[in-house]
């Protein structure tokens, strides 16, 4: 069994540092690597990025993280990239890492995702130009999410993203804003691989379980919906949600 710790949405900044660090210090008790799954800070600045650095930084579990739409706000996501690599946290966009645990490999590829909207409620790539753009990145970054989850050789394979793959995980939230909030094209791609887990954020109003067309379960960890400082899922067993609760 590998235990999957994973949150999103800290949106760290300097008042938040020290208010993960006692949960996280517990980490490796309790979970075998942990997952951020994007806005890791307010604004995206450097500043921002190194309080996060300091909180979740120097764990004794490798820490993967995606980024979300607030870490790219200052458009300084590759120097807040290379203030997480330097702390020993792995950034992934549209790229994959594989873990070593206790003999099992858990691949893990991710990419921040991008809206767009879900099965009839969709944009689509027609008309102005700005709307090709937009729907264009959308379709980009889910095909190189698919591309990079399928090449992964691995015992348990895990997708993280910032924005949402299945409209499930958006209950709670304004019907009027899913849009903005994700894409089936995510939803697609996690279903073109041999996908165990997706773990995503960005809705935070929106509910923690959902599930694939293709039966992937889908976990929304935004902290206001998780409400703790992460929840631990279990991957190579019977049931993907652990009894495990972290304080
Ligand atoms: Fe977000």
């Amino acid at each position: 069994m590998i235990r999957i710790a994973a949150v999103g949405d800290v949106h760290v900044d300097k008042d938040v540092v020290g208010r993960y660090r006692p949960a996280l210090e517990q980490l490796p008790e309790r979970a075998d690597a942990l997952l951020v799954a994007g806005d890791l800070t307010r604004h995206g600045t450097v500043d921002e990025a190194q309080c996060f650095a300091t909180e979740f930084g120097g764990l004794a579990v490798p820490v993967v993280v995606v980024l979300g739409n607030h870490d790219h706000q200052s458009d300084q996501e590759q120097q807040v990239t290379e203030v997480l690599t330097d702390a020993g946290i792995t950034v992934l966009e549209c790229s994959s890492t594989v873990l070593e645990i206790r003999g099992h490999r858990l691949g893990i590829a991710g990419a921040k995702g991008f809206g767009g909207g879900f099965a009839g409620a969709c944009a689509s790539n027609f008309g102005e130009r700005e709307m090709k753009t937009f729907v264009g990145v959308t379709e980009d970054i889910s095909a190189r999410l698919g591309e990079a989850l399928r090449a992964v050789e691995c015992d348990a394979l895990v997708a993280l993203t910032h924005y949402a793959p299945v409209p499930e995980t958006l209950i709670g939230e304004p019907l009027e804003i899913y849009p903005f909030l994700g894409c089936y094209q995510l939803g697609n791609a996690i279903d073109s691989a041999p996908t165990a887990l997706a773990l995503h954020g960005h809705a935070h109003h929106g509910s923690e379980r959902g599930r694939t067309p293709g039966g992937v379960p889908v976990r929304n960890v935004a902290h206001p919906v998780i409400k703790q400082a992460y929840n631990v899922y279990q991957l190579l067993s019977e049931s993907v949600d652990s009894e495990l609760v972290s304080a």
